[in-house]
C-alpha cells in the first residue's frame, strides 16, 4: 500500500483554482527560460473552468504567453463533431484556446469524429506524439463519480493507453441534462488511458462539491483497485488532489 494521495482543502474553489492556475502559469514561464516546449495534459468539464478563467487572466492582463505550450486534451465523445457545442473540442475553445496566443498547430484533443476504422491508428498516434515532446509535464484532472479520470470507467486497467472506451451508465446519466436527455449522451468516448495520465510528470486533480465527497474518499482511503481508477493515482509520486470543504467533507 502507498502514502495516501496528498490533498489540500480550501473553503473557496475559486481560490483554490487560481492556485492551480499559477502553479501552471509558473511552468509555462521556467520552460520559455529553458526555451523548451510546456507540455500540458488538459480536462474539460465543470471542475477546470476557474483555472481557465484564471489562465485567460493572466494571459491578457499579466502577459503570460501560451507560445511555448503544447496541450493534450484527456478526452472527447465518440462519436462527436468539433462544432457540437457539446464537444470537449468547442468547450476547449470557448474556455481557453480562443482567448490566448496558444498556436493552434500545438492544440491536441482526441478527434470524435473519425470512421470507426481509423480509431486505432489516431489512438497509437496520440501516444506517440505525447511521447514526442517527452511526455506530459503536467495533467489537470477533474474525477467523475464512477472514479473516472479521463474516462478511464471502472475496470480500466492500469497499463491502458489511449483508446475508445464505452461510458458508465452514471457518466451518461450526469451528462444527460447538458445534453437534454439521455438518449443523446454519446455511448462512447475515447479517452488517454490510465498509464498515459500515470505518466505525467505532475498530476493534479480538482473536485469541488458534496457530490464528489465520496468518490474522493473512496480514491484517497480504500485499496487501489480497478474498480475505481482514480485510486491508481495513490502510486503517483507527484500527485495533489485540490479540493473544497464539501469535496472533502467525508474524508476521515
Ligand atoms: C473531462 C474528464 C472527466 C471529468 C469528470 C468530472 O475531460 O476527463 O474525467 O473530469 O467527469 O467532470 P466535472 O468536472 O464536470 O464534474
Amino acid at each position: 500500500r502507498f502514502e495516501k494521495i496528498h490533498n489540500v482543502v480550501f473553503d473557496d474553489s475559486n481560490i483554490a483554482s487560481a492556485i492551480v492556475a499559477a502553479e501552471i502559469a509558473a511552468l509555462i514561464r521556467k520552460k520559455q527560460e529553458e526555451n523548451t516546449p510546456c507540455v500540458l495534459g488538459l480536462a474539460t468539464g465543470s471542475s477546470p473552468i476557474k483555472v481557465y478563467e484564471e489562465l485567460v487572466r493572466l494571459h491578457k492582463e499579466e502577459g503570460l504567453s501560451f507560445e511555448n505550450v503544447v496541450t493534450f486534451n484527456l478526452d472527447e465523445y465518440y462519436p462527436m463533431t468539433k462544432q457540437n457545442v457539446q464537444s470537449y473540442h468547442y468547450f476547449m475553445h470557448e474556455y481557453l484556446f480562443n482567448h490566448v496566443d496558444i498556436k493552434p498547430e500545438n492544440v491536441n484533443i482526441p478527434q470524435g469524429d473519425l470512421d470507426a476504422d481509423d480509431v486505432l491508428d489516431f489512438c497509437v498516434a496520440y501516444e506517440e506524439k505525447i511521447k514526442s515532446y517527452g511526455g506530459l509535464d503536467f495533467q489537470l484532472l477533474g474525477i467523475g463519480r464512477t472514479g473516472h479520470i479521463g474516462f478511464n470507467e471502472p475496470g480500466s486497467h492500469y497499463n491502458s493507453r489511449t483508446r475508445l472506451i464505452t461510458l458508465d451508465h452514471l457518466t451518461r446519466s450526469d451528462a444527460s441534462s447538458s445534453f437534454l436527455g439521455l438518449e443523446n449522451v454519446p455511448k462512447k468516448a475515447i479517452t488517454m488511458g490510465v498509464r498515459t495520465v500515470m505518466e505525467a510528470k505532475r498530476i493534479v486533480l480538482l473536485a469541488w462539491g458534496q457530490n464528489k465527497a465520496d468518490i474522493v474518499k473512496q480514491t484517497i482511503e480504500d485499496e487501489i483497485d480497478s474498480s475505481v481508477p482514480a485510486t491508481y493515482l495513490q502510486q503517483h509520486h507527484n500527485a495533489t488532489f485540490v479540493l473544497n470543504d464539501e469535496a472533502a467533507s467525508e474524508l476521515t
